[in-house]
């Protein structure tokens, strides 16, 4: 039986990615400081792998070589997926010491731990934001990537470690570059919570809870069909099948690579905001403000790379995310005030 580690598996793409892993037969171990992810979720994850998937959750920071260490003495390590980071863009150019820090010098420390205990197959969560402003779109793998903030930044010196470390030493990663992640558990057992949340889908959804709330849209002067940003938003669930795939690729002798995570389709917000309102069938107040800073105005993937070398396909719909989301917000505010 492989068993994964997951970092930062109590978080929001992590936490899903260990649902998949758990329904793909995998034992997983998290790892987790519960600064951002919740213990609530890995209550859940635990009570849904009531076979013993999950076969342990450590708490413990990626910042302290002892405590990530500890995970590898303690458990047989096949892989790596590695999703522990900091990834809030205006943060990051307020606060780089804590970006630096965390993502890097953690990632090191990680890295450090799985060579000393001979594991060599890691999946890493990276980022469009590797890529800065778009000199094209969609955006393929051969774009150059020249990230316009320190967060980008930190997830390209570790695509760059990791390609040092392949060369050195044998490490073998496969880097998935996500667009915008959106959506939730079907059966809305987990979902997307960060407090406090700067995500525009779950930030349209929380203002239908409270009749005085209402979604504040930044700019509507972009050059682009509506006036509005452009994203493309690839469904969680979606993205978690990715990392399985790529998983089994390293398990199975592939070579390091690097894919895109989108659908190539980009949605405005004014899109993503109707598609809002239809799924809630709420008309939601709306607050127009000025840019927000750093925001470029399209980022579409191009997944062809995806596609053909891991046979990774999205199957969900703008809608089916919404949806999704939608359940879980409703969840959160039943059953977890905040
Ligand atoms: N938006 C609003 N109102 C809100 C929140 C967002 O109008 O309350 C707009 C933003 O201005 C932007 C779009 O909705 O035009 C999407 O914004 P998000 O904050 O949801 O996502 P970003 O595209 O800014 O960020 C995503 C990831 C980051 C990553 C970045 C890479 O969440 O982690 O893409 O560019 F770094």
């Amino acid at each position: 039986m492989t068993t994964v580690l997951v970092t930062g598996g109590a978080g929001y793409v992590g936490s899903h990615n260990v649902m998949a892993l758990i329904n793909s037969g995998f034992n997983v171990v998290i790892f987790d400081n519960l600064e951002l992810g919740h213990i609530e979720i890995v209550e859940v994850l635990k009570k849904v792998s009531a076979s013993g998937k999950v076969i342990d959750f450590i708490e413990g920071n990626l910042k302290s070589f002892d405590d990530i260490n500890s995970v590898f003495n303690k458990h047989n390590i096949d892989a790596v997926v590695h999703f522990a980071a900091y990834s809030q863009v205006a943060e990051s150019v307020k606060d780089p010491q804590k970006y630096y820090f965390n993502n890097v010098y953690g990632t090191l420390n990680l890295l450090k731990a799985m060579m000393e205990h001979n594991v060599y197959r890691i999946v890493f969560s990276s980022t469009a934001a590797t890529y800065g402003e778009p000199e094209y779109v969609p955006i393929d793998e051969k774009h150059p990537q020249n990230p316009i903030n320190p967060y980008g930044r930190t997830k390209l010196m570790i695509e760059n470690i990791m390609d040092d470390y392949d060369r050195a030493y044998g490490l073998k990663s496969v880097r998935l570059r996500y667009f915008n992640v959106a959506g939730a558990d079907s059966n809305s057992r987990i979902g997307e919570w960060h407090n406090p949340e700067t995500h525009l889908i779950p930030n349209i959804l929380k203002s239908t809870f409270g009749s005085d709330k209402s979604f504040k849209m930044f700019g509507t002067d972009y050059n682009t069909k509506d006036g509005t940003c452009i994203r493309d938003y690839v469904n969680v669930e979606d993205l978690a099948q990715a990392h399985i795939l790529a998983l089994k690729y390293l398990l199975n002798g592939g070579e390091t690579s690097f894919y895109n995570l989108g659908t190539n389709e980009g949605s405005s917000v004014k899109e993503v905001f109707s598609a809002c309102e239809a799924v809630t069938n709420k008309k939601i107040k709306l607050e127009v403000l000025g840019r927000r800073e750093g925001d470029p105005a399209a980022l579409v993937a191009n997944n062809q790379k995806a596609a053909l070398k891991l046979g990774w396909i999205p199957k969900k719909t703008l809608t089916d995310s919404v949806t999704s989301a939608y359940n879980w917000e409703k969840e959160l505010d039943k059953n977890y005030k905040y």
